[in-house]
């Protein structure tokens, strides 16, 4: 084997490129490594940087809704992050200041293998796949997003949870100097949701790390986020940090702060009212035309057919 040995004055690499230029390089290799694209010279540009979009490989993978997806715009720029504001379009203008390298999620509780990920192997741990789902916000909104993720059941089978494994909590990012919204006390931070384990395992329930081909806009949960798309959009925790693996049920930041009107379970369903206003029909995002009628809502979201069997025998007017 031919080993080169450097003379003294062999220039090093970073000497001969800028060093800007080298730092920024050396993140693109990382980035390419841990199986994100490069920037596109042209095409989608991220709301918040204004830099061209961060794309991330994904192969179609099941489920896909054919609804029309609702625009980029629209999914990016009217959200729910009370981290960062309680108005729609606060995320958008103010998740900048959210750092997401370095990131890691910590997987513990009741597994074999507890263990702290970063979030490069995250990325890689699974193929990603391009889900269109069909999400449904509690406050009767609904849109059609291309996420890009993998099932969490993928993440599950790597940690092994042990027989006393029966609930799954997600704990997200609070830190103050990052997230303006932490000043308000609407939830008792950090924001904490919780699923079932055979939810949490169930092939619907994805780890998104993007959307619309690109890496995860800040104001959408990055680095990586939960999307159960049979549950109100608030089950689906955004810049997970935490996973907990529990025997006893979680309590969630919605149910401890208005218990009468966020259960634990959350499933989409026309037939049982939110205390303050009906659940029966939909105002789609972008559809919102004066003479636009609303949609009807539908049991799970329009999941049913492969989640219904999950509640077989409860009584989803009571737990709900
Ligand atoms: N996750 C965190 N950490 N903080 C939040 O305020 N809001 C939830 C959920 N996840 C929220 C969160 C609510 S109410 C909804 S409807 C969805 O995120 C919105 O996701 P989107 O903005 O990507 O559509």
């Amino acid at each position: 084997m031919l080993i080169r040995v450097p003379v003294r004055h062999d220039p090093l690499p970073s000497e001969i490129t800028p060093r800007r230029v080298w730092d920024k390089r050396r993140d693109l290799i990382r980035m390419a490594a841990a199986g994100i694209a490069l920037p596109l010279a042209s095409g989608p540009v991220n709301a918040q940087t204004g830099k061209p979009a961060l794309k991330l490989a994904a192969v179609p993978g099941p489920f896909a809704s054919t609804d029309k997806p609702t625009s980029y715009r629209d999914v990016t720029t009217y959200n729910n992050f009370y981290e960062f504001g309680l108005e729609k379009d606060e995320p958008a203008r103010r998740a900048g200041s959210l750092k997401v390298r370095p990131w890691s999620v910590a997987v513990e509780g009741a597994v074999a293998k507890p263990t702290t990920f970063n979030i490069e192997d995250l990325l890689k741990l699974a193929p990603m796949q391009e889900r269109t789902y069909r999400m449904r916000c509690v406050e009767g909104w609904s849109m059609v997003i291309p996420w890009i993720g993998f099932s969490m059941s993928e993440l599950i089978r790597k940690v092994e949870p042990t027989g006393n494994a029966r609930f799954v909590e997600f704990v997200t990012l609070a830190d103050a100097g990052q997230m303006p919204g932490l000043r308000s006390s609407v939830i008792d931070w950090p924001y904490r949701e919780g699923l079932r384990m055979d939810e949490a395992n169930h092939p619907l329930t994805l780890l998104a790390f993007g959307l619309y081909g690109e890496v995860m806009p800040n104001q959408n949960g990055a680095p990586i986020r939960l999307v159960v798309p049979w549950k109100y959009g608030f089950k689906s925790s955004k810049s997970i940090v935490r996973i907990r693996f529990l025997e006893k049920q979680p309590i969630t930041s919605w149910n401890r702060s208005a218990p009468q009107e966020y259960g634990f379970y959350s499933n989409v369903n026309p037939e049982v009212d939110h205390p303050r206003w009906s659940q029966a029909t939909e105002r789609r995002i972008g559809e919102d035309g004066f003479l636009t009628r609303k949609r009807p809502t539908l049991m799970f979201n329009g999941y049913a057919e492969q989640v219904a069997s999950l509640y077989a025998g409860m009584d989803l007017r009571r737990e709900f």
